[in-house]
């Protein structure tokens, strides 16, 4: 059976960290005859520049007809200045939308041959393994209404709507206790219910959906607290589920534990496993075009489509071996690199896992 993926490079190293993904994809793909077939089309800056806008029509057909997408990164100084309506990141906003990719899986595993790249003490971080899972299609992102109005006396006025319906809370929250189900069963619902009426609720219908998973630990905690627990103690949470902001800032501190923001990636799925997967660090445009970047959280990211949308257990793992093959052999981009180690480009990177997957 064909499997279509949509292949989205974006902006800065996008491109760069994408072939990398795709060359790893394309070897396994001969080698286990899984049918892949890749297409590729324009997101972000990349797409505003031909189509002056980030998320044109020719990719949401594009889309809409694939199993999943691959993407690298969206944005830059070159676009900063553009009206938000029409700036690199609404174009992964607009994806996320228009797919309904509500449950987004963000791992925070620190690689033991990377343990001297965290700035925490090595046995706070040591074999550290959780999972945020944010939601990604609500919350104060999306809420209505929005804007910056003008007030009668003259002065300006920024507002946003934090909301969340029963049914959004209902899917994200069991979208993470099925996954905490496949870890070690135990899940930290992050709210600020203390002060915010809308996480009141999260709260209420966590707990209720959590009735049905008796076999999994449900905890609660404030994001405040959180977020102190999350650089004091990290190894306390396996999984945790989070509103959409919450979640994109948690899991910057949890992608810091491991000291190695190029190393992580991320799925983003909507209710049938549809997904659209893509590493956690951003565009950095300041080494973009220079082969330094590092492929891992690509590549790994396509692990993570080999397991979530298309099933294959055996095809992800043999990624996520050899990656950590890769780093035992001493090989480093320049984001990960330490004494005695061997520096490599971007490209040396991906050719190190496929010659990995071959020794295997
Ligand atoms: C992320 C990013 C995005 C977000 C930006 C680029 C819109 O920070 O994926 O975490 O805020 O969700
Ligand atoms: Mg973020």
């Amino acid at each position: 059976m064909t499997k279509k993926i949509a292949v989205l490079p974006g902006d800065g190293i996008g491109p760069e960290i994408v072939a990398e993904a795709i060359k790893v994809l394309d070897w396994l793909n001969s080698d286990m005859n899984l049918g892949l077939v890749f297409e590729n089309g324009l997101i972000g800056g990349a797409a505003y520049d031909v189509y002056g806008t980030p998320f044109p029509e020719q990719t949401i057909a594009l889309v809409k007809q694939a199993d999943a997408i691959l993407l690298g990164a969206v944005g830059g100084p070159k676009w900063e200045s553009l009206d938000i309506s029409v700036r690199p990141e609404k174009g992964l906003l607009g994806l996320r939308s228009e797919l309904q990719l509500f449950s987004n899986l963000r791992p925070a595993i620190l690689y033991p041959q990377l343990a001297g790249a965290s700035t925490l003490k090595p046995e706070v971080v040591s074999s550290l393994d959780l999972m945020i899972v944010r939601e990604l299609t609500g919350g104060i992102y999306f809420g209505q209404p929005r804007g910056i109005r003008l007030l009668d006396n003259g002065e300006r006025q920024g507002f946003n709507t934090l909301v969340y319906s029963e049914s959004e809370i209902r899917r994200i929250a069991h979208s993470a206790f099925q996954i905490a189900r496949k870890r070690n069963r135990r899940l930290c619902s992050v709210d600020k219910a203390n002060v915010l009426e809308c996480t009141e609720l999260w709260r209420e219908v966590v707990t209720e959906t959590g009735k049905q998973y008796s076999d999994v630990q449900l905890s609660h905690m404030y994001v405040d607290n959180a977020s102190m627990q999350l650089v004091r103690a990290p190894k306390q949470f396996d999984v945790i589920v989070t509103t959409n902001l919450f979640g994109d800032i948690l899991s910057d501190t949890a992608a810091m534990l491991t000291g190695s923001i190029g190393m992580l990636p991320s799925a983003s799925l909507d209710a049938n496993s549809k997904g659209m997967y893509e590493p956690i660090h951003g565009s950095a445009p300041d080494i973009a075009g220079k082969g330094i970047a590092n492929p891992l959280a690509t590549i790994l990211s396509a692990a993570m489509m080999l397991h979530y949308t298309f099933n294959d257990i055996e095809a992800a793992v043999r990624i996520k071996q050899a990656v950590n093959d890769a780093l035992d052999a001493s090989v480093r981009t320049a984001d990960i690199y330490s004494e005695g180690m061997q520096k490599v480009s971007t490209s040396q990177m991906g050719n190190a896992v496929i010659s990995a997957l071959t020794k295997r």
